[in-house]
C-alpha cells in the first residue's frame, strides 16, 4: 500500500500540502496560498484566497492548450437514434453564448438559476453557462412531479427556470412545460424568466406560455460572454436531496474545492486522462451526474458520453454494450440496478457478443450497495474490474474507493475497499466509541472533509450542523451502518435513518408518508423501504384506515398511487399498499420500522422491550406471512 497510504497519511496529517499539489491541476485566476480554513471550525472552507472559473478550467483551458478539436461530448439519445459530438470548442462557443443569453436575461453572479431538462447536451450546457457567469445552478431530476419542483424554487429563489418542450421515457413523453407552470405557481413565482429549449419530438412552444423565451432564438442572436472570476469558495451548485423530513436538503457545493478534488480524483480514483473517453450512465439532475457527466470528465480534458436511454427496453439488453462499442468507451460508471436489470433480462448476456467491447477497461459502480452476485456476474462476462465506490450527494465524490489510478488493491466482493486520501473513517457504536475490526456501527468522517464535500446546506446552517454535525462532535456523520474488515476494508450496510435508496435514488420515506397520510380514508401510515431485487429496495405502505371507512383496496392503492405519482413523481416508484388493523410502535409512540422491514422481507424479526402491543408485531408478521 505505498502510494495510497503516503497520499491517505499526508492528506491526514498535512492537508495543506497535499491539497495544494492538488490545486496544481487546476488553471486559477489568483492561485491559492493556503488549503484548509479553519478559522469557523467545525465549519470549514477550501482555498480561502484563491480565485477561479469552473467553466473555463472545463472549456477555455483545454481549447487554449490546442485541444479544441478533441471530442468532448457525445451525446448519445437511445430514445430517438440520434447521435451528436461537440469538440471542447463547440461546447465553448455554446457555452459561452448561452451564458451571454442568461445574462441577458438579467442572471447576474450569485443569482440562482433552476435546470429541468432531461438528458439532453443543453443540460450541460445551461450548468456551464451559469458556471461561466458565477450564478448558481440547481438542477432538478426530470422525474420529479411539480410540487418538488416548487420545494426547490421556494427553497432557491431562482431568477430563471432552464427547462425543455419534454423528456423521453419508454413508451410515452412527459410533458415539462405544464409541469413547470405548475410548480412556478404553486411557488408563486409565475414572473419569474423561463427559457425552454423546443425539443423536436416533443413540440412544446415556449410561445404557448406567454413570455417565456425559447432557447434556439435568444442563443442565434447571443453574444459569448467571457468566463468572470469567482472566490474558490463561492457556490457553484445547490442540489436538492432527500433528508429524514418531508423537506429536501440544498447541498451547496463551492468552486474551487470542487474543481480541485474532482480533477484529483479523475486520474486517482478512475485512472481516466486528456483524451479517454468516459460514460457515465446516469442523469444530470443526480449528483453522480454533476460530478461525473458533466464537470469532472470536461476538467480532465476527456470526452465524456451522455445516455438519454435505459439499461434495457431501449431497445434491449445490449444498449450499453452498444454505447461502448460505438464510442469506444474505455470506463463505464453506472448503478449497480442498472447492471441487475440487464442481468435479468438477459442473463447468459447473450447480447454482448454482437458487440465489440475491447475499449472497455473497467466498470465502476456506486448509488447504492454493490450486491456480490451482481459484482461476480458482470465481472464474469465483462472480464475487466468491478470497481464499486461510495459516496453520497452530500460529499460530491467517494469517500471510499480503490484508486485505481493511484494505486489499485485486490478488489473484494462487498466492500468498497479503503477511505480516499482526505476521507479519515470512523466505525463508531452509539456512544461514539470506535469499534473492532467486523464489528457494525455508525460510519463517520473525520472533520474537516476534504475539497469538493458540501460547504452548507443553502441558507440553513442551522439544519446543516444538526444533520451532520452535531451528534458525533469533530465528525461529519454519514447515516450510513457499516464496519471496517481486519484488512482495513469498508463495508457499508445501509442507512441508520429513514432514507430509502430506490434504483440508486434517494428519498425519505417521511415524503411519502405525508403524501399517503393526506388521503382522506387514511388515519395513519407507515411508509419503509424494501428488498427489491433489481431496484435494491423500494417504498412500501402500510395503512390503517379511519373508523369506519369502507374503501376497497384495490381503489385505495390506485388513488395513493396516483398521489405519490402527481406529488412526488413517477421515479419514486411507489406501488405497494397494504392495509393493517394498527402499526407495531413503542411505548413513545414510534413506529417500529426496523421491525416491519424485517417482517416485510421475512427476515428474523426483532421486536424491542420497548413494544407497546407485541400482538401486533405478531399479527403483522403473520398478515405478511413472516
Ligand atoms: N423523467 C420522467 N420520468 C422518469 C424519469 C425522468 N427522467 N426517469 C424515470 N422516470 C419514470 C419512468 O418513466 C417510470 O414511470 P412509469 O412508472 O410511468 O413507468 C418511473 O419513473 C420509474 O422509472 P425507472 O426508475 O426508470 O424504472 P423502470 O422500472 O422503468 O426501469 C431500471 C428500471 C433499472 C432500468 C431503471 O430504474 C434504471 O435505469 N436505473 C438506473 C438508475 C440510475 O442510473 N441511477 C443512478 C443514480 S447514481
Ligand atoms: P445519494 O446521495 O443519492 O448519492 O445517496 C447516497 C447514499 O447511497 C449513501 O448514503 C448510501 O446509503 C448509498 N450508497 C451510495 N453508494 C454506495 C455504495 N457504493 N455502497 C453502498 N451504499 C451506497
Amino acid at each position: 500500500m505505498g502510494r495510497y497510504q503516503d497520499a491517505f497519511t499526508q492528506a491526514a496529517e498535512d492537508p495543506d500540502t497535499f491539497w495544494l499539489g492538488a490545486a496544481r491541476g487546476v488553471d486559477w485566476v489568483h492561485e491559492p496560498t493556503r488549503a484548509l480554513d479553519d478559522h469557523h471550525a467545525p465549519i470549514y472552507r477550501w482555498f480561502p484566497d484563491g480565485t477561479l472559473n469552473t467553466s473555463y478550467n472545463a472549456l477555455d483551458r483545454h481549447v487554449a492548450a490546442g485541444n479544441g478539436d478533441r471530442p468532448a461530448l457525445i451525446w448519445d439519445s437511445a430514445m430517438t437514434g440520434a447521435s451528436r459530438t461537440y469538440t471542447y470548442a463547440e461546447l465553448l462557443d455554446e457555452v459561452a453564448r448561452f451564458a451571454g443569453v442568461l445574462s441577458a436575461t438579467g442572471v447576474a453572479s450569485g443569482d440562482r438559476v433552476i435546470i429541468y431538462l432531461p438528458m439532453i447536451p443543453e443540460a450541460a450546457i445551461a450548468m456551464l453557462a451559469c458556471a461561466r457567469i458565477g450564478a448558481v445552478h440547481s438542477v432538478v431530476f426530470g422525474g420529479f412531479a411539480a410540487p418538488e419542483l416548487a420545494a426547490r424554487i421556494i427553497d432557491a429563489d431562482p431568477v430563471a427556470v432552464v427547462t425543455a418542450s419534454g423528456g423521453l421515457e419508454p413508451g410515452r413523453t412527459v410533458d415539462y412545460l405544464p409541469i413547470v407552470a405548475a410548480a412556478l405557481e404553486l411557488a408563486d413565482a409565475a414572473s419569474t424568466t423561463v427559457v425552454v429549449k423546443d425539443r423536436p419530438e416533443i413540440p412544446g412552444a415556449a410561445a404557448d406560455h406567454g413570455g417565456w423565451l425559447d432557447w434556439d432564438e435568444q442563443l442565434a442572436t447571443a453574444t459569448s460572454t467571457p468566463p468572470v472570476t469567482v472566490a474558490a469558495t463561492d457556490p457553484l451548485y445547490i442540489l436538492y436531496t432527500s433528508g429524514t423530513t418531508g423537506k429536501p436538503k440544498g447541498v451547496v457545493r463551492d468552486n474551487g474545492g470542487h474543481a480541485v478534488a474532482l480533477t484529483w480524483s479523475m486520474s486517482n480514483v478512475y485512472d481516466i486522462h486528456a483524451g479517454d473517453v468516459w460514460w457515465t450512465a446516469s442523469d444530470v439532475g443526480w449528483v453522480v451526474g454533476h460530478s461525473y457527466i458533466v464537470y469532472a470528465p470536461l476538467f480532465a480534458g476527456a470526452t465524456t458520453v451522455m445516455y438519454e436511454g435505459k439499461p434495457v427496453g431501449t431497445p434491449d439488453a445490449g444498449a450499453f454494450w452498444r454505447v461502448i462499442d460505438e464510442h469506444h468507451v474505455k470506463a463505464l460508471f453506472t448503478a449497480p440496478t442498472a447492471i441487475r436489470a440487464i442481468r435479468k433480462a438477459d442473463p447468459d448476456a447473450t447480447e454482448l457478443r454482437r458487440y465489440d467491447v475491447s475499449s472497455l477497461r473497467t466498470l465502476f459502480a456506486a448509488g447504492e450497495r454493490l450486491d456480490p452476485e451482481t459484482f461476480t456476474w458482470a465481472g464474469t462476462v465483462l472480464g475487466v474490474p468491478v470497481v464499486d465506490h461510495w459516496w453520497q450527494t452530500e460529499t460530491g465524490w467517494a469517500i471510499v474507493a480503490n484508486l485505481r489510478g493511484l494505486e489499485p488493491m485486490p478488489l473484494k466482493a462487498g466492500s468498497p475497499t479503503v477511505p480516499v486520501p482526505g476521507f479519515v473513517v470512523e466505525v463508531v457504536d452509539a456512544d461514539g466509541t470506535p469499534v473492532g475490526a467486523g464489528d457494525e456501527g455508525n460510519i463517520l468522517v473525520r472533520l474537516p472533509l476534504p475539497p469538493g464535500t458540501l460547504t452548507g446546506l443553502w441558507n440553513d446552517e442551522d439544519r446543516f450542523r444538526s444533520s451532520y454535525l452535531r451528534a458525533f462532535d469533530g465528525y461529519y456523520l454519514t447515516g450510513d451502518t457499516g464496519y471496517r474488515d481486519r484488512d482495513g476494508y469498508v463495508v457499508v450496510l445501509g442507512r441508520s435513518d429513514d432514507v430509502i435508496n430506490v434504483a440508486g435514488h434517494r428519498f425519505s420515506t417521511g415524503s411519502f408518508e405525508a403524501v399517503v397520510a393526506s388521503h382522506p380514508a387514511v388515519a395513519e401510515c407507515a411508509v419503509i423501504g424494501i428488498h427489491d431485487d433489481i431496484k435494491g429496495q423500494r417504498p412500501s405502505g402500510y395503512v390503517v384506515l379511519k373508523a369506519g371507512v369502507d374503501i376497497d383496496s384495490d381503489v385505495l392503492r390506485d388513488e395513493l398511487v396516483t398521489r405519490v405519482r402527481d406529488e412526488i413523481g413517477s421515479v419514486a416508484t411507489f406501488r405497494d399498499v397494504t392495509v393493517v388493523p394498527a402499526l407495531p410502535k413503542t411505548r413513545s409512540g414510534k413506529i417500529l420500522r426496523k421491525t416491519m422491514r424485517q417482517i416485510a422481507d421475512h427476515e428474523e424479526y426483532t421486536v424491542p422491550s420497548t413494544v407497546e402491543d407485541a400482538t401486533v408485531v405478531e399479527a403483522l408478521a403473520q398478515q405478511l406471512g413472516g
